[in-house]
């Protein structure tokens, strides 16, 4: 039958045949559904005979699902406030799961717009009359026309993805979907059809950034067109299907002050460390996964000098550098041939041909940090990266077994020489298991003393107690340490006080 879709939709095609000419607009069969919206009894199901078990609010809480509806969701500046109400996102992910349901997937993108967006709008506004959802016929033809595009768009993600108080969505194969809000995470009741369904939407994305997943390439990184990030793997790989992490993108980017209202450092460490990247002194953000490093490196750029020409070079772009004159890289995977792969290390090697003032490695992680330390060896000072590590020796023993990696041939000396002046401060971060993320050591790189770098801790977080709710209490200090990079600071003309450094009471 030409142009059906619907493989069990019988009785609303029985209303309305599928291979019907559309002759009536989308708004012209809303206003008469609500029309018949008295004709309704709010007890009765959306369809004949169709119960709305496994998608109504009340059989999802019996499953001990939490319905997905947002404390304090930011309402999007466009579009209408109501249908950014927490109560119709639930709705729509509930909707969501009834449209995968009744709706042949694998034949969206072959069937027309028109009859794709009728049947939408028709199955919408039979379930806003069943749910008895207080919308008026303009937001009914609004909520189903955002419907469509999520539709045919990311599906039942895009609510979440709307939603700015979560800050990751974490797929655990197509019937498990987690978000992270405020630090916690929660389970929605998101669901996809099945794993097809899954990997359809898995591949629309990847394939915006040129990538593929399947099962000779399972795991892979991609990017979502507003810049959150997104990684996959997939069979294989994995036992029981595919497992998703998107980090979403911040809208509004970090910057220190909003850190010291998180608690996650004080002002004078942070004016410290503002003062050390204007000054050009090469630093390293480290810290453990989703510890903030990317972020802190956002906030620091801020301090750089407009004046100055960034490069930045990432695995799947996710820096929000603020500065006018920046060129952006980006590495990228092997073809299906698995030839024109092109890694960190090449980019950075290629930026230096860029005159850049300084490189800004997203994360460095293997061979290219030889390239890195020889950028900030060769007049790139105040280039910045950030590394996976637990604390800033163990940052140190990393670096020097990524240089080991390049296959340079050097001595262990020299290679710790080469950091030692390459790298002037390291910068440590953790998030903490009460959930906060907090910067945890500031320490300088004073040289080398035979073959040991020596470093020196200026700040570090003291944990004092944990509170009943397991929140951790803690407080800043300075160690009393003056560091030695004062002077060259004083020298470009700030000035910071003393007392900053007085270990005496915590900051
Ligand atoms: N200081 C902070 N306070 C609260 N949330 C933070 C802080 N720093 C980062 N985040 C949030 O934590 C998540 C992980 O941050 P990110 O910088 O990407 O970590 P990393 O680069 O270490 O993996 C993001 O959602 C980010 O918005
Ligand atoms: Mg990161």
């Amino acid at each position: 039958m030409a142009g059906r879709f619907s493989n069990k939709r019988k009785t609303a095609s029985s209303a309305a045949p599928a291979n019907t000419p559309v002759e009536q607009k989308p708004d012209e069969r809303l206003l008469a559904a609500m029309a018949r919206l008295d004709a309704v009894s709010p007890a009765e199901p959306p369809e004949g005979g169709n119960t709305p078990a496994p998608n109504s609010p009340a059989a999802a809480e019996e499953n001990g699902e939490k319905p997905a509806s947002p404390e304090q969701d930011e309402p999007a500046s466009e579009g209408n406030a109501k249908l950014r109400d927490p109560k119709f996102l639930d709705a729509k992910v509930r909707l969501h799961r009834k449209l995968i349901d009744e709706i042949n997937l694998s034949a969206i993108d072959k069937v027309p717009e028109e009859e794709l967006r009728r049947q939408v709008a028709e199955l919408a506004s039979e379930y806003v009359l069943a749910e008895r959802l207080p919308l008026n016929a303009h937001e009914l033809e609004e909520f189903a026309s955002e419907l469509y595009d999520e539709m045919t768009g990311l599906g039942p993600l895009e609510p979440l993805l709307k939603d700015a108080t979560i800050s990751d969505i974490l797929i655990n194969t197509h019937a498990q979907v987690y978000v992270e809000r405020f630090g916690k995470l929660e389970l929605t009741p998101v669901r996809f059809k099945d794993e097809a369904h899954l990997l359809r939407i898995l591949n629309k994305i990847v394939a915006n950034v040129g990538r593929r997943v399947d099962e000779s390439q399972p795991m892979v990184d991609a990017r979502l067109e507003d810049g959150s990030r997104v990684n996959a793997i997939i069979r294989p790989l994995t036992v029981d299907g595919p497992l998703i992490s998107i980090r979403k993108f911040s809208k509004k980017p970090f910057n220190l002050e909003k850190m010291y209202e998180f608690g996650s450092l004080k002002p004078q460490i942070g004016e410290v460390l503002a003062a050390a990247v204007s000054s050009r002194m090469s630093l390293i953000v480290s810290g453990g996964t989703g510890s903030g490093k990317t972020t802190m490196l956002n906030a620091l750029s801020n301090h750089i000098s407009h004046d100055e020409r960034l490069i930045t070079i990432e695995d799947a772009a996710e820096l929000q550098l603020q500065q006018p004159h920046i060129g952006r890289l980006e590495t990228r995977p092997p073809n299906l041939e698995g030839k024109g792969e092109v890694l960190q290390r090449d980019l950075v090697k290629n930026a230096l041909r860029m005159r850049p003032d300084r490189v800004i490695l997203g994360e460095v992680r293997g061979e290219e940090a030889f390239d890195m330390l020889q950028a900030m060896n060769t007049g790139h000072e105040g280039s910045m990266a950030t590394i996976h590590a637990n604390n800033p020796r163990d940052a140190l023993t990393r670096l020097e077994n990524m240089v080991g990696m390049a296959g340079t041939n050097m001595s262990e000396g020299s290679v710790r020489a080469q950091i030692a002046s390459a790298v002037r401060i390291f910068v440590q971060l953790s998030r903490l298991s009460d959930g906060t993320r907090r910067l945890t050591s500031v320490s300088e790189i004073t040289g080398m003393e035979g073959d040991i770098v020596q470093m020196q801790e200026i700040f570090k977080y003291v944990r004092v107690g944990t509170e009943e709710d397991g929140t951790i209490i803690g407080e800043f200090r300075a160690t009393g340490v003056r560091p030695k990079f004062l002077d060259e600071i004083k020298s470009h003309g700030i000035e910071i006080p003393g007392e900053y450094f007085d270990p005496k009471d915590p900051l």
